[in-house]
């Protein structure tokens, strides 16, 4: 029985403070020699102690027990899909250093599982780079899964995970509190926290971004001004909400690339009550206020920048997450799909929704597509004479989609089980085919 959401207290990395049981929290400190309720006081970072205030993230639990208690860990291989590719312990990058095939590539969705299988085991690595050793870099995972996670617990060491659920809602109990989540909403769950995830609807699919870099946060707007994007307050952090259970219990943790496992005789979500400003959160992606050209061109696609995680390079990101939501087209004299392009970063696209305005069919919902640094893409034969053409005079009004894309500096490695999938389009290149000459010089 998973644990009740308890609610939700609005913002972006606030200060947050919450209590399932009334006096749980300390008041004026943090340690006090004895915890209201016979609990054990905790405090988890997420950013070096001395980080500057503004970047500096932790948080104090106040729990049942500590997260010490458990057994030791094994290695756990029962996520036949979520191992390490075979270069894995080379520490600038664990998704290997060998060839990368710079062609486009384009998948069908995850085909369901056919034997029940939780989100830990419905994993699917598709793609990376970097190293959570060298905590810069991405891992890009599917999952497909049709059972609760009943009885495990999983943490990930190496990185914060952004869930992009497609189909099927997730209830994902955290230790921090429940987060409740649909598609067309995403959660963030910060690396270390521990959580279970069951499945309202009985099956669920979707992406997975695990950030091995700096924590994802809000991008400065600019000449924007105040408002506009994705807006703080539409950003909600769980109230504490906990299980008091015994039993024998699984601890799964992924760590330096690896999953392991460890026994755990009581459940790790006993968390009472907890302040600080490192916690899971979600976002519903339709209240994203979308900003774009009302006069002629259109800007590039970091107006659709929800996310991201900064590099130590000013600008650029070692982890962009930008949607492609509703909005209007009313520009003039232009293009109006997104333009061919071939650019420094590398892209890793999803469909969430409905249909994407560049490419006419093949790119589905629950699908897939790479391409990489200085690789040529854009609008597919179809897309580009229908817009070529398309009347200016009337605005476009693009409805009932939700696309996404995780951008990054450096390039995105597929895995070899990505690359060797039978849900794989091998024929994606042709969209381009159509596109003929239609150069006619004066005279
Ligand atoms: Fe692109």
């Amino acid at each position: 029985m998973a644990i009740a959401s308890n609610g939700y207290q609005s913002g972006f990395g606030n200060e947050f403070a919450t209590e399932a049981l009334s006096g749980t929290l300390p008041v004026g400190r943090n340690s006090p020699q004895r915890v209201a309720h016979g609990l054990y006081a905790e405090q988890l970072s997420g950013t070096a102690f001395t980080a500057p205030r503004a970047e500096n993230r932790r948080s104090w639990l106040y729990r049942i027990r500590p997260a010490a208690v458990h057994g030791s860990f094994e290695r756990y291989l029962g996520a036949p899909g979520m191992q390490p590719p075979a270069s894995i312990g080379r520490f600038h990058n664990d998704f290997g250093d060998g060839p990368v095939s710079p062609d486009q590539m384009r998948w069908n969705p995850l085909p369901t599982p056919e034997r029940p299988t939780d989100f830990i085991d419905g994993l699917f690595t598709m793609a990376g780079n970097g190293s959570p050793a060298a905590q810069h870099g991405i891992g890009i995972h599917l999952y497909a899964a049709n059972r609760d996670m009943d009885g495990r617990y999983f943490y990930d060491a190496d990185g914060e995970l952004l869930i992009v659920p497609q189909q099927g809602r997730l209830h994902i109990a955290t230790e921090l509190g429940v987060l409740e989540v649909e598609p067309q909403e995403i959660a963030v769950v910060p690396r270390g926290i521990r959580f279970a995830v069951s499945l309202p609807d009985g099956e669920a699919r979707g992406y997975v971004c695990e950030n091995f870099g700096a924590l994802l946060k809000l991008p400065d707007l600019g000449p924007i001004g105040s408002n506009g994007l994705a807006n703080p307050r539409d950003f909600l952090t769980p109230n504490a909400a906990y299980e008091d259970k015994q039993g024998n219990f699984e601890l799964i943790a992924k760590f330096q690339g690896h999953l392991w496992r460890a026994s755990i005789g009581h459940s790790p979500l006993d968390v009472v009550g907890w302040h600080g400003n490192y916690a899971p959160y979600k976002y519903d992606l339709r209240r994203f206020n979308t900003i774009g050209s009302i006069s002629f061109d259109h800007p590039d696609p970091s107006i659709f920048l929800v996310l991201h995680s900064p590099s130590d390079t000013p600008g650029t990101s070692n982890l962009d997450f930008v949607i492609f939501p509703p909005r209007w087209l009313v520009a003039q004299d232009t293009f109006r799909p997104p333009w061919f392009h071939r650019n420094i970063a590398s892209e890793f696209m999803g469909l969430i929704h409905g249909a994407y305005d560049a490419k006419a069919e093949g790119f589905v919902p629950g699908g897939a597509s790479l391409h990489n640094s200085m690789t040529g893409h854009g609008p597919d034969a179809e897309t580009f004479d229908k817009a070529s053409s398309a009347d200016l005079s009337k605005p476009d009004v693009i409805a009932d989609t939700m696309a996404f894309m995780f951008e990054t500096r450096a390039v995105i490695r597929p895995t070899r089980q990505a690359v060797e999938a039978a849900h794989r389009q091998r024929d994606y290149q042709a969209c381009w085919a159509g596109l003929e000459k239609h150069f006619t010089p004066p005279g």
